[in-house]
């Protein structure tokens, strides 16, 4: 006897709806291929390509980084100011600093998950809600910590618009104590933020109710600024209340496979601050012990050079108003044909994503006859789209919807 049909009972698990996407771009063999699933940022050329401030950042590392060890579990302590700085900008006096407790983490990713074990030990009865919909990881993750996960309405099929009043109701029904997740700047898969006086509403109503805002900041330069798509984090700041921030630098600086992000947690006081930090330690060394090094100092050395800092946030400007253009071109190219579709609503959405509306029917048939790869929600990254491959992707869509 061995053992040897152990695992034979083992299911075959789903293909992950995003990266599983991209598993199967690759496969495809077409020289017209575009992916239009991942949210990663293409050029006008549509490449994937290192930012200008990485590259010279990586050759000055290539020379003076020379040490071969270990980070600090909770990653390297230059990293984790500038994560904080990212966030908090000019509010982040060193009395502030002693209220944070900040984790480097392997990307945006490992900070939701690395928060969303923290809560699971210190906030294990707590409801978690999620926006519908959101970022799929989101409850994949929240689940896998043990959490029951309940959806807040948000986007509206019939309108294809956000739809405040049934979100902000659900949320004024949650219990005390309940965890919410929110994206600080572009909603993720959506693209539709709260304006300025929705985020009123839904601040005040996690003070009053005594909420626990997650808040998720993934593309923090993408709407209308580095400094601007940090406002709500800040506001959130301003009330006194304990809440968390997962941010990461995969998409503002392009350092996707680096896997550099970080989890902020925003308590009362430098006491409690001090114990959450320890307890993140604790919750990183029986994952991982300790984060990968690289992208962490590529960030220092940008941040720690006036003119590399000034270069990255010109690149960032170029990535964000380049993905603006595209956004307006694709639905000018798309209402332009006269098809029976109303593509209007994909100019107020933000970031990175088009909510678009088509079906998953309409994605599977770009996808098997077209090699075009979008999510099957129906979510576009217009950020890989560039004035190459448009017009092939808006003919293709009109084919795809006049079948
Ligand atoms: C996306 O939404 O496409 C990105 O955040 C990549 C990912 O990890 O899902």
């Amino acid at each position: 006897m061995t053992n040897q049909l152990l695992f034979h009972t083992v299911p075959q698990a789903p293909a992950d709806p995003i990266l599983g996407i991209s598993e199967k771009f690759l496969a495809d063999k077409s020289p017209e291929k575009i992916n239009l699933g991942v949210g990663v940022y293409q050029n006008e050329v549509g490449k994937a390509a290192k930012l200008k401030a990485v590259l010279k950042a990586e050759a000055k590392l290539l020379e003076t980084d020379l040490l071969a060890t270990y980070s600090p579990i909770d990653g390297l302590p230059d990293f984790r100011s500038l994560a904080q700085q990212f966030l908090f900008g000019k509010n982040l006096t060193d009395e502030l600093k002693k209220r944070i407790a900040t984790c480097q983490s392997p990307g945006g990713t490992g900070a939701i998950r690395i928060g969303a074990d923290f809560l699971k030990l210190f906030a294990g009865q707590a409801d978690v809600y999620i926006s519908n919909p959101s970022w799929d990881n989101h409850q994949s993750i929240f689940e896998a910590v043990g959490f029951p996960v309940t959806l807040y309405p948000y986007y509206n099929e019939a309108t294809k618009l956000l739809d405040f009043d049934a979100c902000y109701a659900s949320l004024a029904a949650a219990k005390k104590g309940s965890i919410i997740v929110l994206h600080a700047a572009c909603h993720n898969p959506t693209g539709y933020d709260f304006s300025d006086a929705q985020w009123q509403q839904i601040k005040n109503l996690c003070i009053e109710h005594e909420l626990i805002p997650f808040l998720d900041i993934a593309y923090q330069g993408f709407d209308k600024g580095f400094e601007q798509d940090t406002k709500i984090i800040n506001e959130f700041l301003q009330t006194g209340c304990t809440f968390l921030i997962a941010s990461s630098c995969s998409k503002n600086l392009g350092l996707y496979a680096e896997r550099i992000g970080a989890l902020s947690i925003v308590c009362g006081n430098a006491d409690i601050a001090s114990k959450t930090q320890s307890q993140l330690k604790r919750i990183v060394r029986t994952i991982y012990s300790n984060p990968p090094a690289r992208g962490a100092k590529i960030v220092q050395t940008i941040c720690q050079d006036p003119a590399l800092y000034t270069a990255w946030q010109d690149e960032l400007t170029t990535m964000r108003e380049r993905v603006k253009g595209m956004r307006k071109a694709f639905t000018q190219s798309l209402q332009s044909l006269g098809l029976d579709f109303d593509f209007s609503h994909i100019t107020s959405q933000n970031g990175m994503f088009s909510y678009s509306g088509l079906s998953k029917d309409t994605v599977i048939w770009l996808r098997e006859h077209k090699s075009i790869y979008a999510l099957e929600s129906g979510r576009i990254c217009i950020a890989a789209i560039n004035e190459g491959n448009l017009d092939r992707i808006v003919s293709s869509i009109a084919e795809a919807l006049r079948r």
